[in-house]
């Protein structure tokens, strides 16, 4: 942990930083994977002066005090482990739109830490920039869950058996192709998060947990038909899933023109669809499109693929 500084006051750093989907349908707070698109941007630089000062080039008028802002909050944290640092500059550019359910935050507090690291000599493991990062989570959503953090920081699907302790497991997954839309309304994590019941009947534990074992093991040997099997939530979808319009509609005709499967992205309101093959995951976008067209509601869709690399400079 005690690298010297490898970079002048006034070295920059630029990244780009993935969105992500959590949950990944039954692994509520333990499963997620990052995407080549969208990402934002952040420029970080050495300051002499304490603390982070935020710099806001986007329209999403984010607050500015450090502590207040995910990735203000995020390498606070960092600077706790790192005494002989004054402080940072932060540029934010963000094109993933915050409240959207594909890892806003995380993005925002990942990109941070990553980029900051890199100022530094590459002092911190990626498991400590998951535990700095996890502030900007908890400014966000109110809790420290690390299912958007750690694909956003390692790429590829990520299994957090445990967030105390640390235990970040990547998953060695075959190609997917990943189609997204994000109807415009907002559901905030934390209210997402709220209106969860707290107690789970056995009979469904039991199905969720044979469904999550089943995801995992159908990633890590590549079963395509076991993967959309396993794609089921018997636990958080009912529930969560009354707050987005057209739903049912979007999963069950989605399924219907290819997709293996898929469900609420992250707390919401996007949803995502996993496929095979890039044809399926564009048949796929536009029955998405169908229905929110019919519905009458905005949106916006992304067809894309599992980013395998996480936070990278450019
Ligand atoms: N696992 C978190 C939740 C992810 O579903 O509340 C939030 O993006």
């Amino acid at each position: 942990m005690s690298a010297a500084i490898q970079t002048a006051v006034g070295s920059k750093v630029r990244v780009l930083s993935p969105a992500t989907v959590a949950n990944v349908v039954c692994g509520f707070d333990i499963l997620g994977f990052a995407l080549d698109n969208p990402t934002d941007i952040f420029e970080i630089e050495l300051s002499n002066q304490k603390g982070v000062t935020i710099i806001n080039k986007d329209d999403y008028d984010l607050p500015l005090e450090a502590e207040k802002n995910v990735s203000g909050a995020a390498l606070l944290a960092l600077l706790e482990d790192a005494p002989d640092v004054q402080g940072f500059v932060l540029t934010s550019e963000k094109h993933i739109k915050p409240g959207s359910g594909i890892g806003s935050s995380a993005a925002s507090a990942a990109g941070a830490v990553v980029a900051a690291n890199y100022l530094l000599g590459n002092r911190f493991s990626k498991e400590d920039l998951v535990r700095f990062a996890m502030f900007g989570e908890k400014v966000a959503s109110g809790v420290k869950h690390a299912d958007n953090i750690a694909p956003a920081i390692y790429g590829g699907v990520t299994l957090i058996r445990s967030i105390f302790p640390l235990d970040i497991i990547s998953i060695d997954a075959p190609p997917l192709h990943v189609t997204v839309v994000h109807p415009q309304i907002e559901v905030r994590t934390s209210d997402a998060r709220q209106i969860l019941k707290q107690n789970v009947l056995l009979k469904d534990a039991i199905k969720q947990w044979g469904n999550i074992a089943g995801l995992v093991a159908g990633l890590i040997q590549h079963d395509y038909d076991l993967i959309g099997r396993s794609l089921e939530d018997v636990i958080i979808e009912p529930v969560r899933s009354i707050l987005i319009p057209g739903f049912d509609e979007v999963k069950s005709k989605c399924k219907a023109a290819g997709a293996l499967g898929g469900g609420i992205s992250g707390s919401g309101p996007s949803i995502f669809m996993l496929s095979k093959d890039a044809e399926t995951a564009l048949a796929v976008e536009a029955v998405m499109k169908e229905v929110y067209t019919r519905i009458g509601l905005d949106f916006h869709t992304h067809v894309t693929t599992i980013n395998q690399q996480g936070v990278k400079l450019i």
